[in-house]
């Protein structure tokens, strides 16, 4: 077995007449919590629909656990930005959703069972049978969570999941997303725009150009966890050049957008 949960080789794509990438090459390994980082419109979660099988690149290969990502889909689970449950189920019932779309060989009674178990990991086990109009924000993302673990995948891929929360929320939820990694032993591929939330969470963290994209840097991260970015001078380090480089991204692409809506 390959020690790759993803490999990209070469990735070519085009999208409404625009090159996205040129030739984009990025591993994530088994078990890993990797951090995308990248500025606004470079591709960071188009990256996951690719991964996904929801887009097919024009050139080089996609390899999730080492098949081509039709064959693979089952191995993976989303969490977006917006929680995405339904309604009228409550708690329990969102979760045990998502187990009905991928599994038809549970009992309902097993799958409240397993919901119920994963609700308590994410620690709404005194929310069960809570409507998402009565839940936090962060209570909602954590369903989201629970409902992504419930269809046992290998790999969670996660869209800028705590974006819509407050400071306070997010920074919990970050500790509760590193305490789950570690407890399940998932691969992770996490998209951020938060230099301090991939230097917290990440073992890696991927810089990604503006388009057409590439990886600008690979940063490693070996400081245990919980992280605190104030107290590790090499967290601290990292912050402050990353956030430099971000900087100058974000106004490249910036700069970019409005003379090409001049040009038009
Ligand atoms: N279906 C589509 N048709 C045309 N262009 C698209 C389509 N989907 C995405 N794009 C373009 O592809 C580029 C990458 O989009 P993507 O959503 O992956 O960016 P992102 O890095 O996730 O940005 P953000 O940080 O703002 O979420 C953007 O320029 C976007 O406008
Ligand atoms: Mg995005």
């Amino acid at each position: 077995m390959s020690d790759y949960a993803i490999r990209c080789r070469g990735l070519g794509l085009e999208l409404g007449g625009q090159t996205i990438y040129e030739s984009l090459d990025f591993d994530v390994r088994d078990g890993e919590f990797l951090c995308i980082l990248g500025p606004s419109g470079c591709g960071k979660s188009t990256s996951l629909r690719v991964i996904g099988d929801l887009l097919e690149v024009d050139a080089g290969g996609v390899e999730v656990l080492g098949r081509p990502p039709r064959d693979a889909w089952h191995h993976l689970a989303y969490v977006f930005q917006s929680p995405r449950l339904v309604p009228w189920r409550d708690a329990v019932g969102n979760v045990v959703l998502g187990m009905q779309l991928r599994f038809d060989r549970m009992t309902k009674r097993e799958m409240e069972a397993r919901a119920r178990e994963l609700l308590d990991l994410v620690g709404l086990g005194a929310d069960l049978r809570k409507y998402p109009r009565a839940l936090s924000g962060g209570e909602r993302q954590r369903v989201a969570i629970a409902r992504a673990l419930s269809v046992e995948p290998r790999i969670i891929l996660m869209d800028e999941p705590f974006s819509a929360l407050d400071l306070n929320t997010r920074r919990r939820m970050r500790d509760e997303i590193v305490a789950i990694w570690q407890r399940t032993k998932k691969t992770i591929v996490f998209v951020t725009h938060d230099v301090d939330e991939a230097l917290v969470l990440a073992d890696r963290v991927l810089l990604l150009s503006g388009k057409p994209t590439r990886v600008l840097q690979t940063i490693r991260i070996a400081e245990p966890r919980p992280r605190d970015l104030d107290a590790s001078p090499e967290l601290r380090a990292h912050r402050d050049r990353l956030h430099a480089r971000f900087r100058m991204l974000e106004t490249e692409v910036e700069e970019s957008t409005v003379n090409q809506a001049t040009a038009a």
